[in-house]
């Protein structure tokens, strides 16, 4: 049976409290929010001070962000945001560092809450992955349990947290340790024991974010009976798709992190196999989700948690292949002022392969450009950049809002996404205005010329050295030239 409810009714006059809110994921959802549903009440924005700036001043800087610019068309900044406020505090304290006042304006008002707040570092310890994603969720459960109103609890989950199985469900599989335990073990070990212990501790997850994250949902599978509660588990999240803008990012994880370098002239070879599938699912299905997982949640009398996979490979797979042809064009039709070299990405199928290769195509150069940056008195930094390095609920849905809150993936193709993405980087990402676009196109033209000198010089070079060590003439070690282009193009 489908809702004869719309989603914007169902969200009219309700407090929404989003922990995560000034992350890439929770900018969109707080974007969607206010665009889309007009008569939402209060928002309330778990923030934390960082990097010498006050919650406040952080505030102000998210009003700022590019995902509002749509928004900021049509509305003043005081419009958009009267009704957006920040809560200072901190997911991995107790309480979650709230003060009194605050904690008691969130239990009198807040009707819905969205915990989008994780460390995502695939490399942090035990210590803060445990405190973050795992306590912290029990932290903001707990808040949620104490809230008079309540109407729905979202939990944004990992589509990976049972990457331990070739297949995975809709559904809870069990855990593979003791959350209690691993509390206990990680209050009385230092890092450097729960490093040294890190494979035993880990009990067959691939790192603690997916460990963390699937205990975190267990945490809120017993909230199931308190209250309404939904899980949503996205793959990996990239750019918006369509809203609110085609090509937003705001994350530099991921291919648009690949584009990012790759428009640059900086990365030119990436180790990817264009034949597998990669699940890249867009931020805005991804909002609409978890907007629709909380009506869902809040407006069904079953007291049933739901778990939503948020993904594309089994819907509209993406494989590199689909757009490994076009790739390079888009580079050239969105190119930057600011690249340092003609762009040009080149998919290598191993990691052995890429490190070889990068040695000619990334390392090298980067050694050159940054010793003739250094002697120009600039600042070299290539060598540090290279070493970084869901059917039924849209049918559940009225027609309108299955519109506004599409979650249909059948009409996405992925050439057409990366050809926005590809904008979208350039703008978003290497912040470089579309005014500029005719001056980077004569910088592309000009770079193009220049790559092509540099192959002739370096073949030259090679032909001519050939020749002097054989003792051959030029002409007759002619050949030696496409078997270098031969042997270079493997790298
Ligand atoms: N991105 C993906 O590809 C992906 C894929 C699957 C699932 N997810 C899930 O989606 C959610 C959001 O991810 P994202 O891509 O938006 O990540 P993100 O851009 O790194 O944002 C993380 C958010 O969590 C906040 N946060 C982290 N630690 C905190 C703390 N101790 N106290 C308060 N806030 C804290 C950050 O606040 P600050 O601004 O203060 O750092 C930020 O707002 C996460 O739950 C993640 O597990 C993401």
């Amino acid at each position: 049976m489908s809702s004869t409810q719309s989603v914007a009714s169902w969200y009219a006059n309700k407090n929404v409290f989003i922990t995560g809110g000034s992350g890439f994921l929770g900018l969109c959802l707080l974007e969607k929010l206010l665009r889309c549903v007009p008569n939402i009440g209060d928002i309330y924005l778990l923030l934390r001070p960082k990097k010498g700036k006050s919650v406040d001043a952080r505030l102000e800087d998210l009003k700022k962000n590019s995902v509002f610019e749509t928004l900021l068309q049509s509305k003043s900044v005081e419009q958009c945001f009267s009704r957006v406020k920040a809560i200072a505090g901190d997911i991995a304290e107790d309480g979650l560092g709230i003060s009194a006042s605050d904690r008691q304006i969130l239990v009198g008002n807040v009707n819905v809450i969205f915990h989008s707040a994780a460390t995502l570092d695939f490399a942090e310890g035990f210590k803060q992955t445990v405190q973050i994603n795992l306590l912290g969720t029990r932290q903001v459960l707990a808040l949620a349990k104490e809230c008079r109103n309540f109407a729905a609890f979202v939990h944004v989950s990992s589509a990976y947290v049972n990457s331990f199985q070739t297949e995975s469900e809709e559904i809870f599989y069990p855990l593979k340790g003791d959350p209690e335990d691993i509390i206990a073990v990680v209050e009385k070990s230092s890092e450097k024991e729960l490093e040294e212990r890190s494979v035993e501790l880990l009990n067959g997850h691939a790192n603690t974010y997916t460990y963390t994250k699937q205990m975190a949902e267990k945490e809120v599978e017993k909230m199931e009976k308190v209250f309404p509660c939904a899980i949503v588990r996205p793959s990996m999240i990239v750019g918006a798709w369509k809203e609110p803008v085609p090509g937003w990012t705001a994350s530099k994880n991921g291919p648009q992190g690949f584009l990012m370098g790759a428009s640059k002239g900086i990365i030119r070879r990436l180790p990817v196999s264009k034949e597998l599938i990669y699940d890249y699912i867009p931020v805005d299905v991804v909002v609409n989700q978890l907007i629709v997982a909380a009506f869902r949640a809040g407006s069904t009398s079953s007291k049933k948690l739901e778990i939503f996979h948020c993904t594309s490979s089994t819907r509209k797979p993406f494989t590199w292949s689909s757009v490994y042809g076009q790739i390079n064009s888009y580079l050239h039709t969105y190119p930057l002022k600011s690249a340092v070299w003609y762009p040009h990405l080149k998919l290598l199928p191993s990691v052995t392969w890429f490190r070889i290769s990068a040695l000619f195509v990334h390392f090298l150069p980067a050694i050159i450009l940054d010793g003739l940056t250094k002697l120009a008195g600039g600042r070299p930094i290539l060598m540090r950049l290279h070493r970084r390095q869901h059917a039924k609920l849209q049918e559940w849905l009225t027609s309108e809002d299955q519109v506004m809150f599409n979650l249909d993936l059948s009409s996405l193709r992925w050439p057409e996404f990366f050809g926005d993405l590809a904008r979208g980087v350039r703008v978003y990402l290497n912040h470089e205005k579309m005014s500029n676009i005719e001056a980077a196109r004569g910088k592309d033209t000009m770079l193009m010329v220049l790559h092509l000198a540099l192959q002739l010089a370096i073949y030259s070079l090679l032909w001519y050295t050939f020749a002097c060590l054989t003792g051959l003439s030029m002409s007759k070690s002619m050949l030696v030239v496409p078997v270098f282009y031969v042997l270079f193009s493997f790298v």
